[in-house]
């Protein structure tokens, strides 16, 4: 049986900002890419490898497992640990690749926590499809279908639809204390539209970037396939851990962040940790990619001013989207440039992007300007609060102790966090894997964290209440997650 024990040399860099198992990660997957080690090779068993590095056996074993979990390795029980004989596809490419070999710091998600597209029950961040005023909207956009306006039928505008964007700027203005005149709001076709638009205009390849562990991780797959450096940065009670990032990486180019409301953990960043990232930026010379995604519902206090209302050195790269506070088949969301960036974005709006569909631009413009939208946030801010409170009582009520959920101040997703069991931290993983087969949208809390393996990680669900349309509904859902979880 081949052997890699004696060919294969680790080194690691004590004084490099990534923490050790990942850099045994990134060795290993350089060394499988470079063809050092090859399908069938039996790897360094974890002690050998422990003592080899002068590093803790845990330390090692968090590696593998996160090798494991991507496909690198396989573990045979007691024969020991073996490079996979059918190796993850972007392996092969990443051995042409020679510059980004070892740029990713940060893995995809399973496909197993993927949620797919439609709208069954408890999905996160699917608003309530029942309560949007369809009726409205279709008059609407049948209106703008029937006017006879050339501007329907031919190319539309790269950067936008002009009274969109004015109707944003002015949205921005009154609602997030966010100051910006319309030629800065770029309209895309959704947040991962908006990332690219943003790094493609401003990164340099080799950029690293501050990532919240736990965070979005559709945003986390989009940027690591970019082949940005994902550094993660954790986060607690007040938001991300400004300082921990600045330990682990300075000199960082962007920081992405979700400010007002925490993806997943629902938390906001504190007014300190937003002077101190601001600060960061500025010293920097770094961008602040403000991910303002569903901070028009809070069911505590007014809404708070975006991050971008603090921003006077023109730092922050402020997104929002119509995904939430409309419906996400729209595919309309946007983006507002800093200042010093608008001629680069409109550049590369007009190099990349064909612009979105004018129909639904249009509609959307009428939508604001006819006072519909204040109107549906008004409405669905009290609907939501009262489908937040049904949904939490529910799942309280089937899970006792075994849960604990922080009463989210605002959102349209709900975290319920699972006590530790006897025998350890519950496999939330498995569980949401049994809850998604018995027709439930349920994504496992760790797969949100870089390694959800990881002791500190925490283990629950993340769930959507915007759909849950009555105490009864709840409660069946509620004992669904339950069976899932006694599995
Ligand atoms: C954290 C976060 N950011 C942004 C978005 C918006 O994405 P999009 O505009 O592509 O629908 C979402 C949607 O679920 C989200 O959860």
């Amino acid at each position: 049986m081949p052997q890699a024990k004696n060919t294969l040399t680790i080194e690691i860099d004590r004084h490099e900002a990534s923490p050790i198992y990942l850099q045994i990660c990134e060795r290993f997957k350089a060394a499988i890419a470079a063809g050092h080690l090859k399908p069938g090779d039996r790897v360094p068993a974890l002690r050998g490898l422990a003592t080899q590095l002068n590093t803790a056996r845990g330390t090692v074993e968090m590696a593998y497992n996160i090798l494991v979990d991507e496909g690198y390795l396989q573990m045979r029980g007691a024969a020991g640990t073996f490079v996979s004989s059918s190796l993850p596809g972007a392996v092969t490419r990443t051995a042409t690749r020679k510059s980004r070999a070892d740029a990713p710091r940060v893995r995809r998600i399973e496909p197993a926590a993927d949620i797919g597209h439609d709208a069954k029950p408890l999905r996160p961040g699917l608003p309530a499809l029942d309560a949007f005023p369809r009726k409205v909207w279709s008059r609407l956009v049948a209106y703008r279908a029937r006017s006879g306006d050339p501007a329907a039928l031919t190319y539309p505008e790269p950067s936008g639809y002009r009274p969109l964007r004015e109707r944003i700027a002015t949205y921005l203005g009154l609602s997030r204390g966010v100051e910006c005149v319309p030629e800065q709001v770029f309209v895309t076709s959704g947040y991962r539209a908006t990332l690219e638009l943003i790094l493609r205009s401003l990164a340099k390849p080799d950029d690293r970037a501050w990532f919240e562990d736990p965070g979005y991780l559709l945003a986390r797959n989009f940027l690591v396939e970019t082949g940005v450096r994902l550094v993660p940065v954790p986060v607690d009670h007040e938001g991300l851990d400004v300082d921990a990032g600045i330990a682990l990486a300075a000199d960082a180019r962007f920081a992405f962040v979700t400010p007002s409301h925490q993806s997943p953990l629902g938390v906001t960043l504190s007014l300190a940790r937003r002077m101190k990232l601001l600060d960061w930026a500025s010293r920097a010379d770094g961008w602040i990619v403000e991910d303002d995604y569903d901070s028009e519902f809070r069911y505590v206090g007014r809404p708070l001013p975006a991050l971008k209302s603090l921003d006077r050195d023109d730092r922050v790269i402020y997104c929002g989207t119509f995904s939430k506070v409309l419906f996400p088949g729209l595919r309309l969301s946007y983006v507002v440039a800093p200042e010093r960036a608008v001629e680069r974005f409109g550049q590369l709006t007009k190099s990349m992007n064909a612009g979105s569909p004018y129909l639904f631009q249009a509609a959307v413009a009428d939508f604001i300007a006819q006072g519909h939208f204040a109107r549906h946030l008004k409405r669905m801010r009290a609907l939501y609060a009262e489908r937040r409170m049904l949904l939490a009582n529910a799942i309280v009520k089937a899970f006792g102790n075994s849960v604990t959920i922080d009463l989210p101040t605002g959102g349209m997703h709900l975290v319920a966090i699972f006590r530790t069991g006897r025998d350890g931290p519950i496999d939330d993983m498995a569980m949401a894997a049994r809850a998604r087969e018995a027709g439930l949208a349920v994504l496992a809390l760790s797969a949100w964290y870089l390694n959800g393996r990881a002791r500190h990680t925490l283990r629950g669900i993340v769930v959507g209440f915007a759909n849950v349309a009555d105490a009864a509904e709840a409660a069946r859902l509620a004992r669904m997650l339950r069976r899932a979880y006694d599995g």
